[in-house]
């Protein structure tokens, strides 16, 4: 195929990639014996799982980012990280903008993607998804079954799930799609349903307003708007006929004035819309990538697993509209973009055509970060994590559904990957820890998450168990095989909600098997900078209070030298856990 967005230049600017050798160690023991390892399952666990406290009233104070930025700007224009060397995100949180104290201003300085893509990715597999299977029949896409969700059954017509098309031609679709929307618009007309409800009651972000439209569509980048044919003016339309929305899939007051307005325009009829330059078979997806997008952790909670949960069930039969369109950001995702879909994604900010559809969404679903609950409306389908990794095991071609069986293979050990981080919370002493899991019997491998998604996915897929302090690095969970084992290192700080529903939670939902190790004051490098007596050890929640910036300033800063003694039993659960 002709693509232009996936197979630009593999180097990008800034892009520079910076993965550290993987360090092998190994020890002097490597049996396994699988029998003794739970003895060591000792006291050392127990501390660790009593320290969650009800954050429910700071819940507000969270928000999925990664430290706060000096200079906003330089975070949401339309233009790749500038550092050759990106830093790691302080962590994933930033506060929504309403509840930052002084209401504007951020303190610290841009936080850099953790991973910045910059190689030709490789063309992903077939889907292996068991729906995937689903038969053949008509080659015509039908309309997506998403659009008959609301169960209102005024849209029978639109029930039929979409087929798979037999071949796509240069990221030409076939010419009849133009049939399928007179057939849409005959059959019923124009018709548009939003998911507005989007408060996520015991959760601090709210959820974007997306719409789905039926009937006769027709996109006009250049203008921004998406024409709805729709003689009734139904739908939730403004006095004016129209509908605004900025469909980037995290409702966070800061960053959505950076992120395109679109407007659905409701027309009385086709001759006051615009003429169709392209007619597509396929529905349309028009979402943006402002904002949050080349952190990792914001990579997949505010585009992969959204679009995963909006358009995975069209199987690839889907034309992608990205508006605030990041081609380093396209080219970087290109193995997951192309399962997503199987044509090139439009760029919204530089087309000058009319793209008519026959279907279409604006906006995406999306639930909590790297959570997926069966829902009506938002998750019809009753998509898992486990799903979305095998989403994503499929698009990057990694192997292994499942860690090692322990004893199967004489002499092999289980993998253990260790993510270190070059800026904050380092794990000090990771040499040590590294000897430790060696000598418990571990193939261990030490990286930092690079710059390279598929490379350091497939790095990570080839663990059974992934070790890390909390940071955005945790996010590559995602390419685990099932049941293998996450041990996430929390800091000092009182960090409970932050590790649990980031990474805790998630792995649990991914059906990983998860292990947390709070670390105590004796092993943070905030001892060495604070009194005893300081609020940092006295009362940690006191700088939660305080806002995002005490919490940036002060607790996202710290190293972790974790003490061997209490940490070995860690190891060993860990060993345990891949045995059950
Ligand atoms: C913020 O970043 C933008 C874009 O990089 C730059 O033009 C502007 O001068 C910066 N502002 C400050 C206050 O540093
Ligand atoms: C999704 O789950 C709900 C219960 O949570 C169930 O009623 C519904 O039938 C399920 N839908 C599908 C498509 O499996
Ligand atoms: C250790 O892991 C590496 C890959 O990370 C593998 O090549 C090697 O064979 C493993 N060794 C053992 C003893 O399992
Ligand atoms: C490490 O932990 C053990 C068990 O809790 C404790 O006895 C020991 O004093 C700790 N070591 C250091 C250096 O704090």
């Amino acid at each position: 195929m002709t693509s232009t967005a996936y197979s630009r230049p593999s180097k990008l600017p800034g892009g520079v990639e910076r993965r550290l050798p993987p360090r092998l160690m190994r020890g002097l023991t490597s049996k396994i014996e699988p029998k003794k390892l739970g003895v060591g399952l000792i006291a050392g666990c127990c501390l660790a799982l009593l320290t969650y406290v009800s954050l429910a009233k700071l819940f507000a104070i969270y928000s999925p980012v990664f430290a706060s930025t000096a200079n906003t700007s330089a975070m949401l224009q339309n233009s790749p990280p500038s550092s050759p060397k990106p830093s790691v995100p302080e962590t994933e949180a930033i506060p929504p903008q309403e509840t930052l104290a002084g209401g504007g201003s951020r303190g610290d300085a841009v936080d850099l993607p953790e991973v910045a893509g910059s190689e030709e990715p490789g063309l992903p597999e077939a889907v292996t998804r068991k729906e995937m299977s689903a038969g053949a029949g008509s080659d015509e896409p039908g309309l997506p079954e998403a659009l008959s969700r609301k169960g209102d059954g005024e849209n029978a017509a639109a029930a039929s799930e979409p087929k798979p098309s037999p071949k796509k031609e240069e990221g030409e679709q076939r010419p009849n799609g133009g049939a399928a929307a007179a057939a849409a618009a005959s059959s019923g007309e124009g018709k548009m349903t939003c998911d507005e409800n989007g408060v996520d009651e015991g959760f601090p972000y709210a959820r974007p307003t997306v719409c789905e439209l039926s009937g006769d569509i027709r996109v006009s980048p250049k203008q921004k708007t998406v024409y709805l044919v729709n003689p009734s003016s139904a739908g939730g339309f403004d006095e004016s006929g129209e509908k605004r929305l900025r469909p980037y899939a995290r409702k966070d007051e800061f960053l959505l004035p950076a992120v395109t307005e679109v407007t659905v325009k409701s027309v009385p009829s086709a001759a006051a819309a615009p003429e169709c330059t392209k007619r597509h078979a396929v529905p349309a997806v028009v979402f943006s990538n402002a904002g949050y997008t080349d952190n990792f952790f914001h990579d997949m909670t505010d585009a992969m697993v959204p679009l995963f949960l909006t358009a995975g069930h069209l199987k690839g039969e889907v034309q992608l509209l990205i508006t605030n369109y990041k081609p380093w950001w396209v080219q970087k995702y290109t193995p997951l973009l192309q399962k997503l879909s199987n044509y090139d994604p439009i760029n919204f900010d530089e087309d000058d055509g009319v793209h008519c559809f026959p279907a279409g969404f604006v906006g995406l679903y999306r639930d909590r970060d790297l959570i997926l609950s069966p829902h009506p409306t938002r998750n019809p389908r009753n998509y898992t994590m486990v799903d979305f990794n095998r989403f994503v095991r499929g698009a990057l071609a990694l192997p292994r559904e499942r860690p090692a069986v322990l004893g199967e293979e004489p002499g092999m050990r289980p993998r253990m990957l260790i993510i270190s981080r070059a800026g904050t919370r380092k794990l000090l002493n990771l040499d040590e820890v590294a000897a430790a899991a060696t000598e418990l019997g571990f193939n261990v491998t030490v990286a930092e998450a690079g710059a390279d998604v598929p490379a350091f996915a497939a790095q990570v897929n080839a663990a059974d168990v992934l070790l890390a302090v909390h940071g955005a690095g945790l996010t590559n969970q995602i390419f685990l095989p099932t049941n293998g084992v996450v041990v996430q290192i929390v800091p000092w700080g009182k960090m409970d909600w932050m590790a649990t529903n980031f990474y805790g939670q998630p792995a649990k939902d991914m059906k990983l098997r998860y292990l947390e190790y709070y670390v105590g004051e004796e092993e943070t490098s905030l001892k060495d900078k604070y009194p005893r007596d300081h609020t940092v050890f006295k009362d940690p929640m006191a700088l939660h209070k305080q806002g995002w910036q005490a919490l940036a300033g002060i607790v996202m800063k710290q190293d972790v030298s974790v003490n061997l003694t209490r940490f070995r039993p860690f190891l060993l659960q860990a060993l345990d856990k891949l045995q059950e």
